[in-house]
């Protein structure tokens, strides 16, 4: 089975959010666990790392664009432990940002135009391409119309992967025209609201699609949650399932992670401790151990429940606990870590910005608390990244935290973490108080701690689920 999986980042290459993580991990999973045939195609970036490259497989890559030719070359690496391709197109893609331009719509277009164009070149046809998000949603409706006419990709199945349906790539149809979106039905899969939605294109026109968690699936099918887009689904519901994200345990491992400042394990937890004092002085707070660090890493936006961060923060401050965060996004919640930092600076590290790998697992191997209180999440990852860590996750019941979290049972002694139900700051701070007072026990907080350190949310479990839904799309 030969799988060709587009996405818009992958680490080691790019990254900004969970999308880095999974796609940097699907391929090589899918190849140990099934004998599959994975490779990566991505646009290569400014911020991706040279020397991650092996070599430029091909120079003269033509794209239709526009009524021209236009020419990219393809670097080839296995940096992320199997086949990838990078296609270099200097016009859209070395930039400082990965996205949040005007033009996106078209640089994706084009990647996705330029990524058929080298599954061609390379010669053996793809059963299934895997496109991710929005970005991809351009390719499947390609190929939706190409596999008519070339006999290339006659029998080539899409498969389209819903990591956040409120990012839907809306751009003014007038460009469907010159970037070559011309058929009839092609044009009405992108048509939503007077506007050209890729997502759209790409939910309507796939041969079946997924998304990252169970509970996400069920809860994009609700008006409350579906963007614009839950009749769709509804409609689809037949060919959308929910594959949890697995945790790559080469890359988030706390016994051998070369992040940190020290190693543990389920079997001993004491490094645990000096990873915590690492972190303190890292972010120059006193070194004392004994108090909790309550912790949070995430893209500052909406989404990830900074208004009850916000709200919360102070009666937090107030049981005598630090309070980390590393985040980068929205002005009006970078400014209010920078607001708390100097409100309490002994009390509150924050690092504002994007700070790549190396802080984040230092985070989550030196903190004992760690906060989702998301008002949606697909899967979350940094919940599944903590437990593994033995830091104890307080999260809101939603998506794909509902589905991985299992809210602490003192009598039976079971749980990995501590759920709240109600989007409020008090549900919040009623969850952190019960983690709290969990933590003054040494012998409940161990049995949480193990509880979530034993919990396996390994890949090999998804990327089986990958493959039935990959096998059933191409008997399609
Ligand atoms: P999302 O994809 O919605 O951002 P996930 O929980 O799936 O949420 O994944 C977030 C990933 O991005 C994690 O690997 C997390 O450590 C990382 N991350 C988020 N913000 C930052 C940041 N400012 N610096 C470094 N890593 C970050
Ligand atoms: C998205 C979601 C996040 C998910 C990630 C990877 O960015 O917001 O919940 O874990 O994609 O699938």
């Amino acid at each position: 089975m030969r799988v060709a999986i587009l996405t818009s980042e992958a680490v080691p290459f790019a990254k900004t959010g969970g999308l880095g993580d999974v796609a940097g991990a699907l391929p090589k999973a899918l190849r140990a666990a099934a004998d599959v045939d994975a490779s990566l195609v991505l646009p290569l970036y400014e911020q991706t790392d040279r020397a991650l490259l092996r070599e430029r497989i091909i120079d003269n890559l033509e794209v239709e664009w526009g009524g021209e030719r236009r020419r990219v070359s393809v670097w080839y690496s296995e940096a992320a432990g199997a086949p990838a391709f990078l296609i270099d197109a200097p016009h859209y893609f070395a930039r400082p940002n990965l996205y949040g331009y005007a033009d996106d719509h078209q640089r994706f277009a084009f990647f996705s135009r330029a990524a058929l164009e080298l599954l061609k070149r390379l010669g053996s046809p793809p059963d299934v391409v895997h496109g991710n998000d929005w970005q991809s949603g351009f390719a499947v409706a390609e190929l939706h119309s190409r596999r008519a006419f070339d006999p290339f990709f006659a029998r080539a199945r899409t498969l389209l992967s819903i990591h956040n349906l409120a990012y839907q790539g809306a751009f003014d149809p007038s460009d469907l025209g010159w970037m070559g979106f011309t058929r009839r039905e092609t044009r009405d899969a992108f048509a939503h609201e007077g506007a050209a939605v890729a997502l759209k294109a790409g939910l309507m026109l796939a041969d079946a699609l997924s998304t990252v968690s169970r509970r996400y699936a069920a809860e994009i099918q609700t008006r409350e949650q579906g963007y614009g887009l839950d009749w769709l689904l509804r409609m689809r519901r037949e060919r959308l399932v929910g594959i949890t994200n697995g945790v790559d345990y080469e890359v988030w491992n706390p016994e051998t992670d070369p992040h940190t400042a020290a190693h543990f394990s389920a079997d001993d937890l004491s490094g645990k401790r000096e990873c915590k004092l690492d972190l303190l002085r890292r972010f120059g707070l006193p070194e004392e151990p004994d108090r909790p660090v309550v912790a949070l890493i995430s893209r500052l936006v909406a989404q990830k429940g900074y208004d009850l961060v916000r709200q919360a923060a102070g009666k937090i401050l107030e049981t005598g606990a630090f309070f980390i965060a590393l985040g980068a996004g929205a002005k009006e919640y970078e400014d209010f870590l920078q607001s708390l930092h100097t409100r309490a600076p002994h009390r509150v590290g924050v690092y504002v910005g994007y700070a790549g790998e190396p802080l984040a697992h230092q985070i989550e191997a030196g903190a004992d608390i760690f906060l989702m209180p998301s008002q949606y999440e697909p899967c979350g990852l940094n919940q599944m990244y903590s437990m593994r860590y033995g830091t104890v996750p307080v999260v809101r019941a939603t998506g794909g935290l509902d589905d991985t979290v299992e809210n602490f049972d003192r009598a039976r002694g079971t749980g990995n973490g501590f759920k709240f139900i109600r989007y409020s700051a008090d549900s919040l701070l009623g969850s952190v108080y019960e983690a709290l007072y969990c933590y003054a026990e040494p012998d409940v907080w161990r049995r949480i701690q193990l509880n979530g350190m034993r919990a396996d949310n390994s890949w090999a479990a998804a990327a089986r689920r990958y493959v039935e839904v990959y096998t059933a799309v191409k008997r399609m």
